[in-house]
């Protein structure tokens, strides 16, 4: 079975509610009867009240760019799964490097986040990438598999279905340096092996690896040309309805 693509937007801290309004508003028209791929994005907590009911009966999907793995609390500035669910959110990211870079994510409480997810029946998107110095250090595949089973342990094969896991090295976020698709591939597929040993081979085969890292629609249809990639994670050319589209009707 051909895996389904999914490209996602990752708004970042950008747009409040009136902006967010106006891209859902330009968005739709331009992906309506899209059904080759799926399509999700990913606001701030605080626009998910205008941009899940903004896509409630279309084919996008919404979702949160992180959760809290406790199911409430006294937790200052987080947000938890039972209210992303309230709003409506149907996915979320979990341990995108911008939160492992500058909050502190650990694997350890990207595994919590998975484990609360899953229970929840929100769709995780698990990201994960190796930063320049462990690159250029020879330690890429070694950095993902640590990342992997960090990420995933303690996940049962039955269970793991609704997973997604995005490849974002993080050299090659925010920075115009896109990977080479043969680049994201390679990783892709060290990322696949090690699935298939945790999980298994059918978990592996149907599992998506999206690729993130300045994904625009210049270069999109090379990158989705790669057996191995299933999908882009968007930041920047996410935020305009017509670069956005343009990605998804690569
Ligand atoms: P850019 O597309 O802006 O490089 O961001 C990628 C990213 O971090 C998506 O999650």
């Amino acid at each position: 079975m051909p895996r389904k693509a999914l490209i996602a937007a990752n708004w970042k801290m950008y747009k409040t509610p009136a902006e967010a309004q106006t891209f859902v508003d330009a968005f739709l028209p331009l992906v309506k009867g899209h059904t080759r791929d799926e399509i999700a994005l990913f606001p701030s907590p605080v626009l998910l009240p205008t941009v899940v009911p903004a896509c409630e009966g279309s084919n996008v999907a919404v979702g949160a760019q992180n959760i809290h793995f406790a199911e409430e609390g006294a937790y200052t500035g987080e947000t938890s799964i039972g209210q992303l669910r309230a709003v409506g959110g149907t996915h979320t990211l979990i341990g995108h490097s911008e939160r492992r870079q500058y909050f502190a994510e650990t694997d350890e409480i990207v595994n919590k986040k998975l484990h609360t997810a899953l229970k929840h029946g929100v769709v995780p998107i698990v990201c994960i990438g190796e930063v320049l110095e462990e690159r250029e250090a020879g330690k890429t595949a070694s950095v993902l598999k640590t990342q992997v089973n960090g990420a995933f342990a303690g996940v049962s094969p039955e269970a793991a279905a609704p997973i997604v896991i995005a490849y974002e090295p993080v050299w090659a976020i925010g920075t115009g340096r896109t990977a080479t698709p043969e680049i994201a591939a390679d990783a892709h597929a060290i990322i696949r092996a090690e699935v298939t040993k945790l999980l298994g081979a059918d978990v592996a085969a149907a599992m998506r690896i999206l690729y993130g890292g300045s994904v625009k629609p210049d270069n999109i249809t090379n990158l989705m040309a790669q057996e191995e990639i299933d999908g882009a994670l968007v930041g920047g050319a996410s935020l305009k309805p017509e670069s956005f589209t343009a990605i998804v009707k690569y």
